[in-house]
């Protein structure tokens, strides 16, 4: 399933329809017409307001604290015991990075492989937004990816979704850097004798293009099943179905918080408790990655960079 990597072959695995409705959306966005997905209120595109904030920032003399904040990525680790987990798989580890917008500064891919130097993990996922810019050219973030790629290298391989920064013609070019695009689809991965599954949406926020139905088509019901998908605008529609976990990102935790860590703003539709870092809904465990990288502003405020490192137990829920 991940060998083929050009666009055509895409366009078969994935389907006419789905491919041409993505490509449509697109172009739509290209033309800045309102997103498709859960928000009509798009601050990546509002660059006045990013070139205000750059320029208050320059005159309070924070640009280089916050930029030196933003370069700063913490390795985290965390024990998440799920009720539902089969034994099978007690003690996975699951490395998530998100939001790596990797043409925001040089350099943003080795100073990320640096940081997870020596780091043990099963397996990686990558919850959407590989590069800063919303169109045009993609291919700049090839270096960083290049200098990233050998830091995630793990026994069960390197998966991603599409993030609202992300266009389709970047699932090819990933996966030729060794990236397992999921686009509506699942995976299973073996690990300690059983089976999880891995189900990748596509981007609800811009393009609102997240299909379950066909992500969970090859599912069997009731299989260990965990969902990444770009923001955490679709959790209630996810609770319905079997995921015992829901990785994502896009919010960057806030990324300019107050000393208290609260976000001055997250631009996503859902309750402020989903916007960052672990969250439970129902019997569904969360977590919203603060990222890897920046966007808007390089820079970051109370609310470091991460990599985090997911290890699954078997057991009541209670961290
Ligand atoms: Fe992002």
């Amino acid at each position: 399933m991940f060998d083929e990597v050009t666009l055509e072959a895409l366009a078969e695995r994935i389907g006419e329809e789905y491919f041409a409705l993505r490509q449509r959306a697109e172009v739509d966005h290209r033309l800045r017409v309102k997103g498709r997905g859960r928000s009509r209120f798009h601050l990546e595109n509002i660059r006045a307001l990013y070139a205000l904030l750059d320029r208050l920032l320059r005159l309070t003399g924070l640009r280089e604290a916050g930029r030196r904040n933003a370069l700063a990525v913490q390795v985290r680790e965390r024990v998440v015991r799920l009720s539902r987990l089969p034994r099978s798989l007690d003690g996975l580890r699951i490395l998530q990075i998100s939001d790596l917008h990797l043409d925001g500064q040089p350099g943003i891919g080795a100073n990320a492989a640096a940081a997870l130097r020596g780091q043990r993990f099963d397996v990686c996922v990558i919850t959407g937004d590989f590069r800063w810019r919303v169109s045009g050219d993609f291919r700049q973030i090839e270096g960083d990816m290049r200098a990233l790629m050998p830091a995630l290298a793990c026994p069960l391989g390197v998966y991603g979704i599409l993030g609202n920064h992300d266009v389709l013609e970047m699932a090819p070019f990933l996966q030729r850097l060794g990236v397992r695009m999921l686009l509506n689809e699942a995976v299973e991965l073996a690990f300690g004798g059983g089976g999880l599954w891995l189900v990748g949406l596509d981007d609800p926020h811009y393009y609102g293009l997240h299909d379950f139905r066909r992500g969970l088509a090859r599912v069997p019901p009731g299989a260990a099943c965990l969902l990444l998908v770009h923001s955490p605008e679709v959790i209630a529609e996810a609770s319905r179905h079997q995921f015992l976990m829901y990785l994502t990102g896009h919010t960057h935790a806030g990324q300019i918080c107050l000393p208290n860590g609260r976000p001055l703003l997250v631009n996503a539709r859902c309750a402020r408790k989903y916007a960052a870092y672990a969250w439970q809904h129902g019997a569904m465990a969360g977590y919203t990655s603060a990222g890897i990288g920046a966007s808007g502003v390089f820079a970051r405020f109370f609310c470091p960079p991460e990599a985090m490192i997911h290890e699954l137990r078997a057991g009541p829920a209670a961290e």
